[in-house]
């Protein structure tokens, strides 16, 4: 699928969802905000950029940290949900590979489970990197592989009942491994420096039907009626991802 199809598809996919994402995933993603922020060596008084904001979660831990945010989000829906979750910061609508931001404006910028969801993520990355202040950093998540899990759970119930999911598929030459060493490498060919990049795993708990009531419709879900597979989701969710970041450094 062209870079252009598959974001076309997450327009689709994340659109008017705020409230159900803010009930159900928002809560699995809230595992690794702690990893990122301290990769990204967040401080009092330093402008953070968060990417793909969602309903807030990122910018909500970093505010708490006295520390300057701005959200940005292709979403109209998770950026009103974000604005009222985190007052003080400032949200915008905006659409990776492209910000609209001055080069070089932020001390750190944050993507938590973003890059796994652009149709071109080294284009992506660069423009983390170009938002960045020299000596700054970057810290991004992604959902890794083998899948942890919460995830498998999710594909094993899709295929023991039988429905097909349409994966959306990056072209070969926008993909990458999702793998520790496949993020790392992406992060050094946007040209960020001393990448360090792990698997990190947490455990959520969650009421099973309660949280099915709502996390079925949301992002590549809403393909699938939630009445076709919400007999599966009988225990724990458990996640993994990459954490990765990176420093980024002027003439180097
Ligand atoms: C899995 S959610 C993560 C949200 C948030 N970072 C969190 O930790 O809860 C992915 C978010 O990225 C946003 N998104 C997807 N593609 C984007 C893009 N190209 N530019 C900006 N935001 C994007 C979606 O609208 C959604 O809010």
């Amino acid at each position: 699928m062209s870079a252009a199809e598959f974001d076309a598809r997450e327009r689709c996919n994340w659109s008017g969802l705020a409230q159900r994402y803010g009930q159900s995933y928002a809560r699995v993603c809230a595992g690794s905000v702690s990893f990122l922020t301290e990769s990204a060596q967040v401080q009092p008084g330093h402008r953070i950029l968060d990417v793909g904001t969602g309903t807030g979660t990122v910018a909500a831990a970093v505010m708490s940290t006295d520390a300057m945010v701005t959200g940005v989000d292709a979403d109209t829906s998770m950026i009103e949900v974000a604005a009222r979750l985190v007052p003080e910061a400032d949200f915008r609508l905006a659409t990776l590979p492209a910000l609209p931001f001055e080069d070089a404006q932020f001390d750190a910028v944050l993507a938590n489970f973003v890059i796994n969801h652009v149709g071109r993520p080294m284009a992506a990355l660069a423009e983390l990197r170009r938002v960045t202040a020299p000596g700054g950093h970057v810290a991004v998540t992604i959902w890794p592989q083998p899948p942890s899990p919460g995830a498998a759970l999710l594909t094993q119930a899709i295929r023991d009942c039988g429905a097909q999911r349409q994966i959306s598929k990056l072209a070969s030459q926008d993909d990458f491994p999702r793998t520790e060493r496949g993020l790392r490498e992406l992060l050094e060919a946007a040209a960020l420096h001393s990448v360090t990049c792990k698997v990190i795993d947490w455990v959520l708990e969650v009421d099973p039907a309660e949280w099915w009531e709502v996390a079925s419709g949301v992002s590549w879900m809403r393909e699938f009626e939630s009445s076709h597979l919400s007999f599966w989701v009988r225990s724990s969710t458990g996640s993994g991802t990459s954490v990765a970041s990176s420093e980024h450094r002027t003439g180097s």
